[in-house]
C-alpha cells in the first residue's frame, strides 16, 4: 500500500474578494492575528504526517515562496538578539519540503490540481483549500488519511451546513452512512440554490488516487465556466468507490470577509496578552452589557 505523503495547496486564486487589499499581495498571506493563512493550513499538513508539499501559484504570489523561503538574515538576527520564541516561529514550517508550481492561466481548481500531475505521479495523494483553515484534536487531513489508510479509497472532507448556503459548496448526495463516513451516489459542484441533494458541504480537504488525473486530463469546464475539482471526483466515484467523511472540528471559513474577521476575533481573543485588552475594546465600542468576560 502506498501511504500519502504528498499535499497539493492551490494558491492561484486572484483574491478578489479582498481587493484592495489583494492587489498587490496574494491573499493567501493575509494574516489571521500574527499568521498568514495559508502557514495555518501547511502546518496542518505537517502536523497529518504530509513530508512534501507542492504550492500551486499564479502571477503576483511571490510573497508566498519568500515566506517559507529560510531568511538567513532574519534568523540572525533574531539569534543575535536572544529571540528563540520568535526563531521558532519564523522556522515553523522548516521540516516539510515545500516546492512551487504556477498555473499559468486562472482556469479552476480541477485545472490546479492538474498543474502539479508530474510532481504526484502514481501515487495517493492529499489537497487542501486556503479558505477553510480547521482545527481539530486530531488535525482534519490526518482524519481522512487514517480513512485511506483503512478504505485505500478517495476520502473527501464534508461537514454541514445551512441550507441556505448549499450554493456555495460542492455538495454530496449520501447514498449510505457508516458513522462518520458516507458512500457517496453523486458529487455536485455549487448546485442551483434549493436544488441541493444534501446539506453535508465539501469542506476543503481532499485524499485521491491518482486516478483523478484521467479526469482532470480531459479538462472539460462546469459551474462558472471553470475546471472544477468536483466533477472530476463524480468521474472517478464512477469507476472506484470516493468516500466523503464528515470530519471532527471547528471549520473557518477564510475566504470570506465576514469568516476572516469572526476568525480573527476568536484567535486573538484565545491570547492571553490580547484577550483583557480585546474585550475592554469592545465594551467600549458596544456597551459592557453587550460583551460578557
Ligand atoms: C471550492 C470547491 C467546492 C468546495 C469549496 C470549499 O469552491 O470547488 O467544492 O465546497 O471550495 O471551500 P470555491 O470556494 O473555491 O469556489
Amino acid at each position: 500500500m502506498k501511504n500519502v505523503k504528498k499535499a497539493i495547496i492551490p494558491a492561484a486564486g486572484l483574491g478578489t474578494r479582498f481587493l484592495p487589499a489583494t492587489k498587490a499581495m496574494p491573499k493567501e498571506m493575509l494574516p489571521i492575528v500574527d499568521k498568514p493563512t495559508i502557514q495555518y493550513i501547511v502546518e496542518e499538513a505537517i502536523e497529518s504526517g504530509i513530508e512534501d508539499i507542492i504550492i500551486v501559484t499564479g502571477k503576483g504570489k511571490r510573497a508566498i515562496e519568500d515566506h517559507f523561503d529560510k531568511n538567513f538574515e532574519l534568523e540572525d538576527n533574531l539569534i543575535h538578539k536572544e529571540k528563540y520564541d520568535l526563531l521558532e516561529k519564523v522556522n515553523a514550517t522548516s521540516n516539510v519540503e515545500i516546492h512551487f508550481i504556477r498555473q499559468k492561466e486562472p482556469k479552476g481548481l480541477g485545472h490546479a490540481v492538474w498543474c502539479a500531475r508530474k510532481f504526484i505521479g502514481d501515487e495517493p495523494f492529499a489537497v487542501l483549500l486556503g479558505d477553510d483553515i480547521v482545527r481539530a484534536d486530531k488535525p482534519c487531513l490526518r482524519q481522512l488519511m487514517d480513512q485511506y489508510e483503512e478504505t485505500l479509497s478517495s476520502v473527501i472532507g464534508v461537514q454541514k451546513v445551512k441550507d441556505e448556503e448549499t450554493h456555495r459548496y460542492g455538495i454530496i448526495d449520501p447514498l449510505q452512512q457508516n458513522g462518520r463516513r458516507y458512500q457517496v451516489n453523486t458529487f455536485v459542484e455549487k448546485p442551483e440554490r434549493g436544488s441541493a441533494p444534501s446539506n453535508l458541504a465539501i469542506m476543503g480537504r481532499y485524499v485521491l488516487n491518482p486516478e483523478i488525473f484521467l479526469f482532470l486530463d480531459k479538462q472539460e469546464k462546469g459551474a462558472g465556466g471553470e475546471v472544477q475539482l468536483t466533477d472530476a471526483i463524480q468521474k472517478l466515484n464512477e469507476i472506484q468507490r470516493v468516500f466523503a467523511f464528515d470530519f471532527e472540528g471547528k471549520r473557518y471559513d477564510v475566504g470570506e470577509k465576514l469568516g476572516f474577521v469572526m476568525t480573527t476575533l476568536e484567535l486573538a481573543l484565545e491570547r492571553e496578552n490580547l484577550r483583557d485588552n480585546i474585550l475592554g475594546y469592545m465594551r467600549e465600542l458596544v456597551g459592557d452589557s453587550m460583551v460578557k468576560s
